[in-house]
Order: C-alpha cells, then sequence, then structure tokens
C-alpha cells in the first residue's frame, strides 16, 4: 500500500488523514495517511526516514513550508513564487518535488464552491507570512481588480509585495488603516491562534463583502465575529479551502480528481 502523510508540529488536530482516507475511499485508491508531527528542529531527518520506508509523498503543514521549499530538488511556479511548499512528491528517480496547492484551494472554494467572483474584484488580504505568500499568485492570476496586503509589521507586506509586483495590482497599507469598502477580505494572519482578529477598522468591509479566514475551527473565529459585527454575513472559514488543497493533492500524487463537496459536508456534520 502507497503510504503519504501530512507532516507538521503540532498536527495531532490535522484533519488531513481524514480527508484522503475519504478520497481514497470515493476513488478506490490504496493508500494510507497519517499525521507524522516531526520534532521542531527535525522536519528533514523525519522526511527522509518516512521516504527510506517507502513514503510516496507528503503535505506540509505550520513551521515546515519554508523547510520543504528549500529540500525539494525542484518545484512548481506557484511553490517557487510562494517560496514554501505544502505537496511533496517522491518522484520515480527518487527525486522530491514540491508543489504549493493552498492557492488553488483558496480559489476553488471561493470560486466554485462558494460562488464569490474574483474578476474586477477589490481584495484586502490581511497578513504577511506563509500563508498570504501561498494564495498570493493564484488571487493576482484570477483576474483581480487590485490586491491589497496589510500586515503588523509593514515592512513584510512590502517585501512580500514587491516578489510578486508585475504580475497584477498588488499595493500594500497599514494594518490599521488599509482603505475602505473591499468586495473580499481575506485572513491569512495567525492572530486567531491567539484568540485575537487582526487590528483592522470595520469600515474594510464594502456593503456586500465576503469574510473569509484561511484557518478554520476555532481560530477563524475572533476575525469573523468581527466581520458579523461589520453587519457582514458572507464570513466563511477556510475548511473548504484545506478539503480542495488536500484534493489537488491528490490528484498530483494519483492521477484521479476526487468530488470535494460531500468530504466538506462530512466534516462540517462534525
Ligand atoms: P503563517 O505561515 O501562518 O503565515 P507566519 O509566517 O509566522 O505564519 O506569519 C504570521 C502572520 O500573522 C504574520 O503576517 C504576522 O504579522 P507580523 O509579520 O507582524 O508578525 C501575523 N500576525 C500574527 N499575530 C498577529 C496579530 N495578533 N495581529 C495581527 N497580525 C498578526
Amino acid at each position: 500500500m502507497d503510504r503519504y502523510a501530512v507532516f507538521g508540529h503540532p498536527v495531532r488536530h490535522s484533519q488531513s488523514p481524514r480527508i484522503h482516507a475519504a478520497f481514497a475511499a470515493q476513488t478506490g485508491q490504496a493508500l494510507s495517511y497519517e499525521a507524522i508531527e516531526a520534532p521542531l528542529d527535525g522536519f528533514e531527518a523525519t522526511l527522509r526516514a518516512f521516504i527510506a520506508a517507502g513514503g510516496r509523498g507528503g503535505n506540509v503543514t505550520v513551521p515546515f513550508k519554508e523547510q520543504a521549499f528549500r529540500l525539494a530538488d525542484r518545484c512548481d511556479d506557484l511553490a517557487a513564487q510562494a517560496q514554501a511548499v505544502n505537496t511533496l512528491r517522491v518522484e520515480p528517480d527518487g527525486r522530491l518535488a514540491g508543489f504549493n496547492t493552498d492557492g488553488i484551494g483558496l480559489l476553488r472554494d471561493l470560486t466554485q464552491n462558494l460562488g464569490v467572483p474574483l474578476r474586477g474584484r477589490r481584495v484586502l488580504l490581511l497578513g504577511a507570512g506563509g500563508a498570504a505568500a501561498g494564495v498570493i499568485g493564484p488571487l493576482l492570476a484570477a483576474g483581480v481588480a487590485e490586491l491589497v496586503i496589510a500586515n503588523r509589521t509593514a515592512p513584510r507586506a512590502q517585501a512580500l509585495a514587491a516578489r510578486f509586483a508585475g504580475q497584477g495590482e498588488i499595493h500594500t497599507a497599514e494594518l490599521t488603516a488599509p482603505g475602505e469598502g473591499f468586495d473580499v477580505v481575506l485572513n491569512a494572519t495567525a492572530a486567531g491562534l491567539g484568540g485575537q482578529a487582526p487590528a483592522v477598522p470595520v469600515g474594510v468591509f464594502g456593503p456586500r463583502a465576503v469574510a473569509y479566514d484561511l484557518v478554520y475551527g476555532p481560530p477563524a473565529a475572533p476575525f469573523l465575529t468581527l466581520a458579523r459585527q461589520a453587519g457582514i454575513t458572507a464570513c466563511h472559514d477556510g475548511l473548504g479551502m484545506l478539503v480542495e488543497q488536500a484534493a489537488e493533492a491528490f490528484w498530483l500524487w494519483r492521477g484521479v480528481r476526487p468530488a470535494t463537496a460531500p468530504v466538506i459536508a462530512a466534516l462540517r456534520g462534525g
């Protein structure tokens, strides 16, 4: 049986094993998928041991995505731009291929599952860490009218925007004054992990804005509560993005596209 795994720290609450087990059952693929918690200073050793034991590929989550990018022998364009890898595949010659499916996952969830158009829209992206970097390329490619990156530490946002300059209308702004009336506001900060919402004024939300947090479950609550208090009804966490990025990884490994809707519904059902 082909082995796959998600590597992270912590990783025990990861939904990825459940998602990939559902994909495998649905498509009749014989594979196993486990969650492996690598020590903070031991990602490479843990990954190499897994591959030596027959591992065919894996997903990579916080805090190892940048390390995975450096370890990959070759990367696709999205991973190279993001300088972060969330999907690894062991090639027939033993080389390690790196991909980033996070941005594709976000786009599929927004446009296909939630019916949120992006072309011509003004989008505000909060945060400038690895999570933000992973979604900028696909957002620009989707034809947004403007993508504004606002981060607590402004120089980080400026450095990130500079990396994507020339690919579309990308600007930076102060987190506390990022502009008003956006159509889509995406939270890619880690503030929710500490129970906080990023310190944005409620005017960032346009009258029919969509608020979306890239994480799911309780850490998404502070930002989505802020949006609801601003009168926004279209508030979404990142569970759909998680399932969609997993589906793209599954396709890269197995050449088969699983249906995502039943898996999202099952996870929402508890
Ligand atoms: P990730 O891979 O999850 O993006 P990261 O690279 O450590 O993790 O980035 C965390 C992001 O969350 C950063 O944009 C960070 O802002 P700074 O660059 O100023 O550190 C942001 N962040 C974390 N806690 C925050 C908070 N309480 N309010 C606003 N932004 C916060």
